[in-house]
Formats: C-alpha cells, sequence, structure tokens
C-alpha cells in the first residue's frame, strides 16, 4: 500500500490540523474505499490513495479556482508531483463536471481527462457514504444535507441538483459490482 500510505500522510498533513471535519469525513472516503478493494483488483490502491486525498483541495496551500476538485488535482499534480490517475480521479469525483461547467472551469477540469468512469463511480460513492464528520450516511440523505447546506443561490447547490440522478446512479452500479464479486467469490 505504498501509494495510498503517502496519499494518507500528504492529507493528513494538510487536513487533520486546520480542517478536522474535512479530514474526518476523509478517513471515512478512505475506509469505503478499502471495502471496496475485492471488486476493484488492481485499482483498489489507487482507489484508496484517491479517497484520502479528494478534499485536499479544501486545504490553505492547495486553494487557487475555488473549484476544490480541480485546486486539489492541481496541487497533487504540481506540487507533489502525484500520479497523474490519481490527480484524475480527484480531480473528476463527485460534482466536478457540473460544478466546473457552472465555474466556467470545465477547460481545466479537462486537463485532468479522460475521466475513468468505473474509477470515478467508485470514488463517488465512497463520497456519498461518508457524512461531513465521517459517519456513515445513505447517499440521497447526503445529497439533502449538502442542497440544505448551501442553498438554492449556491453553485454547488446549482451543481449538485443538477448531477444528482447521475451521482445516484453512480452509486447503483457500484453496489451492483461490489454484488457481482461477491457472487464470484472474490470478497
Ligand atoms: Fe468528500
Amino acid at each position: 500500500m505504498h501509494l495510498a500510505k503517502w496519499a494518507h500522510d500528504l492529507a493528513e498533513s494538510l487536513l487533520a490540523e486546520s480542517l478536522p471535519r474535512r479530514w474526518a469525513h476523509s478517513q471515512r472516503v478512505y475506509s469505503q474505499a478499502l471495502a471496496l478493494a475485492p471488486a476493484l483488483g488492481p485499482d483498489a490502491e489507487l482507489l484508496a490513495a484517491a479517497a484520502i486525498a479528494h478534499d485536499v483541495g479544501y486545504a490553505a496551500a492547495a486553494v487557487d479556482t475555488g473549484q476544490h476538485m480541480i485546486d486539489g488535482a492541481r496541487y497533487l499534480r504540481d506540487v507533489v508531483g502525484a500520479d497523474s490517475r490519481l490527480c484524475s480521479l480527484v480531480a473528476f469525483h463527485t460534482s466536478s463536471p457540473w460544478e466546473a461547467s457552472e465555474l466556467g472551469l470545465s477547460d481545466a477540469l479537462e486537463e485532468f481527462g479522460p475521466a475513468e468512469p468505473e474509477l470515478v463511480d467508485a470514488i463517488t460513492y465512497c463520497d456519498l457514504t461518508s457524512s461531513p464528520v465521517g459517519a456513515l450516511v445513505d447517499p440521497a440523505e447526503r445529497l439533502v444535507e449538502v442542497l440544505d447546506r448551501y442553498g438554492p443561490d449556491h453553485v454547488v447547490y446549482r451543481a449538485v441538483s443538477a448531477a444528482r440522478p447521475e451521482l445516484l446512479a453512480r452509486v447503483a452500479r457500484v453496489r451492483q459490482r461490489s454484488a457481482e464479486a461477491a457472487e464470484l467469490g472474490i470478497s
């Protein structure tokens, strides 16, 4: 677990002290990623690394455009020289393309393309099953919480409202793949 350990140490140094709630959330996203490992095979470590680092764009050292997925991916690429697939997963996680569209940042997001759909499904599942304080949560309830937190005038509200059907479809696909992997006896 070299890549995941490296990403864990990095995310901890950026978030644990200054943004403890984000760090608690990130740790739950990480444990959710570990639980998906049997269904992911060789990409399990990449997902774990992306899970723990997915919100580093909120750290003061990374904030630039204001879209945390892009800021985190750029920090990982430009400051610490992370693996390009790890940067891509952080860039595209959850509602990122919708948020980038709202903010006029779609070109910046494409710096990290193409996205890897199966892994984007997986990191979105991990993010949406983890509450802002690190509890396990139902994805539909999590999206309601996000909409309530930001309110209808906020870009995140508009992005998440538009993304909602696809985000829930990602969760359903991950659950289906996990069930299939369990049936095949690889979990
Ligand atoms: Fe998150």
